[in-house]
């Protein structure tokens, strides 16, 4: 996002508890059950079921058994979609609470639990984002958020047990970065924690909330010791981004300065789709011949990241 510009999303009211937030959310659900043409039973059963603790597969965005034909069954389509897929991220936000407390993750995630709670109430209610197919990554990422699969992590969201493909560390054009994540404790990356982009939490993209990002990453490598470190994958942490887009440059070279590997896995029909979504000076630049979108691993190894300014930072705790 260019430096001083406003944000997209007007700013969350994160002053809310999670225990006000619920009570928003279950207020609202009545209208919804009458917009959506639903029984107020049908959606506390689909919603208890999903909250349940499950043997979630490795994707965040898969969901156990059946349970994603039933939800998507559920949702349908048509007019009464919409307000179907606001009422269940309503319903499972009621439940936030417990769930965020049973999964004890350090006081620092205080604050991004009332913020994500506090967004859900702004785009389900305020000011509804509008109905989306099922498959739409922005409402899969929410609900793997309600449901624990996935963390918020102020410019991104995380989850961990993730881990680089070892293959990429063989290519010839990776092999400098390879000899220096060799010499920093091994070449097995996972498991590790990985960050994705949430377009709907765009009003945190910038280098702020991307060094908060960096703040919680390294309380959760405290608290989880197993995870080796934080890694991402995406056209964004390509260093050439650069010279068309400078604005996003913190993006990698902040993670270079401090210890990150960058690896490079290649281009790819996906990353210039999502290169050139919201930027004109993007597309120019592919058509000219200027620059080619290419997908960049990094991975942050966890002592680097601990001993980096935010994980030292006082603030951070
Ligand atoms: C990743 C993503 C969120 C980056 O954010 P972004 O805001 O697009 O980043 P940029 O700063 O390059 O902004 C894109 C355009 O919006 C403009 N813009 C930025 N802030 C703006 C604002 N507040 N108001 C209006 N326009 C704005 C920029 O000027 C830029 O246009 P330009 O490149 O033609 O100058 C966005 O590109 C995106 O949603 N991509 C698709 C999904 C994706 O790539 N996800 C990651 C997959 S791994």
């Amino acid at each position: 996002m260019a430096a001083g510009a406003p944000s997209r999303l007007a700013a969350v009211n994160a002053d809310l508890s999670l225990a006000e937030a619920s009570r928003e959310a279950l207020a609202a659900l009545p209208a919804l059950a009458r917009e959506g043409s639903f029984e107020m039973q049908e959606l506390q059963s689909l919603s208890e079921t999903l909250a349940l603790p499950h043997d979630f597969p490795r994707s965040y965005r898969s969901l156990p058994g059946d349970l994603a034909t039933r939800t998507r069954g559920w949702i349908g389509t048509g007019q009464a979609a919409g307000p179907r897929q606001r009422a269940l991220l309503l319903a499972l936000l009621a439940g936030l609470e417990q769930r965020a407390a049973a999964f004890r993750l350090p006081a620092l995630f205080e604050l991004e639990w009332a913020r994500l709670a506090a967004r859900l109430l702004q785009q389900n209610l305020t000011q509804p984002l509008p109905a989306v197919d099922f498959e739409d990554d922005g409402y899969r990422k929410d609900l793997a958020l309600l449901l624990l699969r996935l963390i918020p992590c102020r410019s991104h969201v995380v989850h961990p047990n993730s881990g680089l493909p070892r293959r990429l560390l063989f290519l010839p054009r990776n092999w400098m970065s390879a000899l220096r994540w060799q010499f920093d404790g091994g070449i097995r990356p996972a498991p590790a924690i990985e960050n994705h982009v949430h377009t709907r939490m765009l009003a945190d993209f910038s280098p702020a909330g991307r060094e908060q990002c960096y703040r919680l990453a390294a309380a959760l490598l405290l608290h989880w010791p197993e995870q080796r470190g934080l890694m991402g994958s995406s056209w964004l942490y390509d260093s050439v981004l650069s010279t068309v887009s400078p604005n996003l440059r913190y993006l990698s070279h902040v993670p270079a300065q401090h210890g990150a590997v960058f690896l490079v896995v290649g281009a790819t029909h996906i990353a210039t789709r999502d290169a050139t979504v919201r930027s004109e000076s993007r597309r120019a630049a592919i058509a000219e011949g200027r620059y080619r979108p290419r997908v960049v691993a990094f991975f942050w190894p966890r002592e680097r990241l601990i001993q980096s300014p935010w994980g030292r930072s006082p603030s951070a705790w």
